[in-house]
């Protein structure tokens, strides 16, 4: 399933624990991190930002992907995301897609239930495969 060692995965863990702590979240209480592995091997991180108007408020992979593109760009092989427990939380519907984008089929997330490929965490997935064979 992974080619991924158990200290990069841990890696993960940890950055992600780690700008969990720096998540702005005055509305929800609910704060996030994720931390992902790019293919040239950087670490990227990023917390969700919350606002006022409740509606616009950004999940912490929102972050991830926009430093992810910030420093450089590349695709995510392996991304942690976690609560405030430092437990794997499961991206929503939005951030799935986020994670198709920049990461792929192949991309690997930690779940609770284990690691997970894409193709798992979102079956199906509308890419710009469908985009390109539709013009
Ligand atoms: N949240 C994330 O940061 N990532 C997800 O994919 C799930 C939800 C955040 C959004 C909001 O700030 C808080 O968790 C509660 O929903
Ligand atoms: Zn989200």
């Amino acid at each position: 399933m992974t080619d991924i060692d158990e200290s990069t995965w841990q890696t993960l863990r940890t950055a992600a624990r780690e700008v969990m702590t720096r998540a702005y979240v005055p509305y929800s209480h609910f704060p996030v991190g994720a931390a992902g592995l790019v293919d040239d091997g950087r670490v990227v991180q990023g917390c969700n930002v919350e606002n006022a108007s409740y509606g616009v408020g950004l999940c912490a992979e929102c972050g991830l992907v926009s430093a992810l593109h910030a420093s450089g760009g590349g695709l995510f092989v392996a991304v942690s995301c976690v609560d405030r427990h430092g437990d794997p939380v499961m991206p929503c519907g939005r951030c799935r897609q986020l994670l198709w984008e920049n990461g792929g089929p192949a991309m690997l997330l930690e779940t609770s239930h284990g690691i997970q490929p894409m193709t798992e965490v979102l079956p199906d997935a509308f890419g710009a495969h469908d985009l390109a064979s539709r013009l």
